[in-house]
């Protein structure tokens, strides 16, 4: 099994409810148009959009909803390193119809979750905002429930906006401690003016409070249970003790499928607008 499956797995129930706290938000933020194309994208690079693309994936597909992690990541690869995976063909190929989508799609371990990766490309921007593009996600929305799309950071790329526009939910990945609370604001205005659906935000890299010692043991990413004392104890970060936030993305379910929700977990409400 691929080294991100098994911390999925390893990771312990603090950032598996985690996960599933935005599975559920997702999945429940619009009763009627359920949310089926989902856009993951930062402010800044490395802020966990792979990881948590990945998590939320395995998330879904563990409740029965068939889920493709499409990568739109064109500058950045790195689907291929997480899932440990070569395929012989990918996004491109199936752009340029030089194969059809079930050569490029790999079916992965985890059964109900599938992805199709990409190379670098030169012009991405062109790529994920063309006429083909929304036709191959149109295609694979009759097949899947749920069609995750992992993306550059806003910050420094158009893509996620270009694809945020046309996606029924875009949700923004934040890194506590690295994240810019004006640059956060910044990518939530530009992805207001791209239309776009905002879920809401994700806080990631959260340092577990005194609050969260109810939990009192955690695990290292390899599984490895450690009793938890001090927080510094260890230089080892422990992948759930910087988790993304649990009360995540939460969404505005008053405001309707088509408002646009601004909601900062761990931030003040409202400070985005
Ligand atoms: N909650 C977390 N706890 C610990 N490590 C994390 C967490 N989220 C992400 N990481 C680690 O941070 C690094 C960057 O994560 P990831 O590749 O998911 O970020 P990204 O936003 O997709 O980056 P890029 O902008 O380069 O595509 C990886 O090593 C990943 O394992
Ligand atoms: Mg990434």
């Amino acid at each position: 099994m691929p080294d991100i499956l098994n911390d999925y797995k390893n990771a312990g129930t603090v950032l598996q409810d985690a996960v599933k706290t935005l599975r559920t938000n997702i999945r429940f933020s619009s009763v009627d148009d359920p949310v089926k194309t989902i856009v993951m994208t930062s402010v800044l690079p490395h802020e966990g959009k792979s990881t948590l693309s990945i998590f939320l994936g395995i998330a879904m597909a563990e409740i029965g909803q068939k889920t493709l992690l499409i990568e739109c990541d064109c500058r950045k690869p790195m689907l291929r390193n997480y899932f440990s995976i070569r395929p012989q063909y990918g996004l491109m190929d199936v752009l340029r119809r030089e194969v059809t989508a079930d050569k490029a799609v790999v079916h992965t371990p985890q059964a109900g979750l599938d992805v199709l990766s990409s190379t670098v490309l030169a012009n991405p921007v062109e790529i994920l905002g063309s006429e083909r593009m929304q036709t191959m996600i149109s295609e694979f929305k009759k097949v899947y429930d749920v069609i995750i799309l992992d993306t550059p950071p806003l910050g420094s790329f158009i893509e996620a906006a270009v694809l945020a526009s046309k996606a029924d939910g875009t949700v923004l990945v934040i890194n506590q401690g690295t994240t810019q609370m004006e640059r956060a604001k910044a990518v939530l205005s530009q992805l207001e003016k791209a239309k776009a659906h905002v879920l809401g935000v994700v806080l990631n890299n959260v340092e577990m409070s005194s609050s969260d010692y109810y939990y009192s043991d955690y695990y290292y990413r390899d599984g490895r249970k450690k009793k938890r004392k001090h927080k510094t104890e260890s230089t080892e970060t422990p992948l759930n003790a910087r988790r993304p936030a649990a009360d995540t993305a939460r969404t505005n379910e008053t405001q309707g499928r088509n408002s646009k929700s601004r909601r900062i977990t761990g931030v003040e409400e409202g400070e985005a607008k």
